[in-house]
């Protein structure tokens, strides 16, 4: 049941009042009484009403007054009056001059039929204002609760992208001195045990800060993705000797999961414009994870080509995906595999295919459960007509 509708009588005369109560009294309805156009317009002040049945006749202020008073007022503009009047005439003479609408009559004696059915469409009105009322205020919050969201969400975003360089910085300067301590230590002691030991220490600060800023760099790639400021520059690349470099820099990674690295190319050079750190990224990536998920086990690399793009395969036998893990493992964040057994922030395959995408190609996955993966990636040679109207 909806919640009952205030209701208003004003009359001077309690029978009155009675007689109309007793004709109005029903659920649907809080019928509270006035007995002068002053009870009525504080009333009136406390409460928002559906209606007001207002005696005409009255001593002090007459329901003509009282009505031109309640209409003064910017909370009752809409508020319906009924006048209860022994003439006609006179309320009609009183709207002649009366702008506000929303005002009726019942002449006297009332007709209880009239009066109900006048006060119960006048109550069905305003119940459907308050409806409406509600569910404009109900999208109103709801449009602000998605705008403060997403005020949020990008704030946060920029907020991680400033954090993200800050902590870079300082992790680049870090990385570079390790790594030419590491080069002067050899040189300067060559091969002596101290030497040795020191440098041993330092390839391992190194690689540790070298993990470190690849992490950073992922999460600013990110926040460039979100921000659509990932870039694609293309240059001419041969992608045979860019695979061929990749293959031997990986090596060391591949043999410490005890795993190989076999590459595959055709006789002639297959050749392109791509953008050459953006594609190393994802070839590495994708040959970081055949490591990672791998299982020791072997991995393969294969580069084709046709006259417009060229494809990129990695395959390897470990773990495999099931099918359900295949549909979201490109998703940011999205990870099919516990913490505790692998590291890892689930954003690699993520920012994989965008990057892949932003060349106008597409990645794939081939997997079965146990058996190993097979990732493919397919890119044109060249940036189509749109993409170099766009860049
Ligand atoms: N070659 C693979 N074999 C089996 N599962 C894989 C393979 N590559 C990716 N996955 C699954 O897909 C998930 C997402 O891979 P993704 O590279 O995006 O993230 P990650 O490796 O977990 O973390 P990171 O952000 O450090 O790369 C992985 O967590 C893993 O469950
Ligand atoms: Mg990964």
């Amino acid at each position: 049941m909806t919640a009952p509708v205030n209701i208003l009588l004003v009359d001077d005369h309690e029978e009155n009042l009675v007689a109309v109560r007793a004709i109005l009294e029903q659920p649907d309805y809080r019928l509270l009484s006035a007995r002068s156009g002053s009870e009525a317009l504080k009333l009136l002040l406390q409460e928002d009403f559906a209606l007001i049945v207002l005696d005409v006749r009255m001593p002090i202020m007459d329901g003509f007054e009282v009505a031109t008073r309640i209409k003064q007022r910017e909370r009752n503009l809409a508020t319906p009056i009924v006048f209860l009047t022994a003439e006609a005439k006179e309320v009609e003479d009183f709207l002649q001059g009366y702008a506000v609408g929303a005002v009726d009559y019942i002449t006297k004696p009332i007709l209880p039929e009239l009066l109900r059915g006048k006060v119960k469409a006048y109550a069905e009105n305003y119940r459907q204002a308050v409806r409406i009322r509600d569910q404009e205020a109900t999208i109103e919050a709801q449009k602000r609760t998605a705008a403060e969201l997403a005020a949020t969400a990008q704030a946060r975003d920029e907020y991680f992208s400033l954090v993200s360089n800050e902590l870079k910085n300082p992790l680049t300067a870090l990385n570079l001195a390790i790594g030419l301590m590491g080069k002067e230590v050899k040189k300067e002691f060559k091969e002596t045990a101290p030497a040795q030991w020191i440098h041993d220490r330092l390839s391992f600060c190194l690689s540790q800060s070298g993990r470190l800023l690849a992490l950073i760099e992922s999460l600013l790639d990110v926040s460039r993705i979100k921000s659509g400021r990932l870039e694609v520059n293309r240059e001419q690349i041969n992608l045979t000797s860019l695979l061929q470099g990749l293959a031997l820099r990986l090596k060391p990674q591949a043999q410490e999961a005890h795993s190989s690295i076999s590459l595959s190319v055709p006789k002639e050079p297959i050749e392109g414009e791509f953008d050459r750190i953006r594609l190393d990224q994802v070839v590495t990536h994708l040959i970081s994870n055949a490591i990672k998920y791998g299982q020791g086990k072997s991995i393969e690399v294969a580069l084709s080509s046709d006259d417009q793009n060229v494809m990129i395969t990695v395959r390897d036998r470990g773990m495999g995906l099931s099918k359900k893990d295949q549909q979201w493992i490109f998703g940011r964040y999205e990870r099919a595999v516990a913490q505790k057994d692998f590291s890892g922030m689930g954003l690699g395959l993520y920012i994989t295919q965008e990057i892949v995408r932003a060349h106008g190609g597409e990645i794939s996955v081939e997997s079965e459960l146990g058996q190993g993966s097979t990732f493919s990636v397919k890119i044109p040679k060249r940036a189509s007509a749109e993409q170099r109207l766009a860049a």
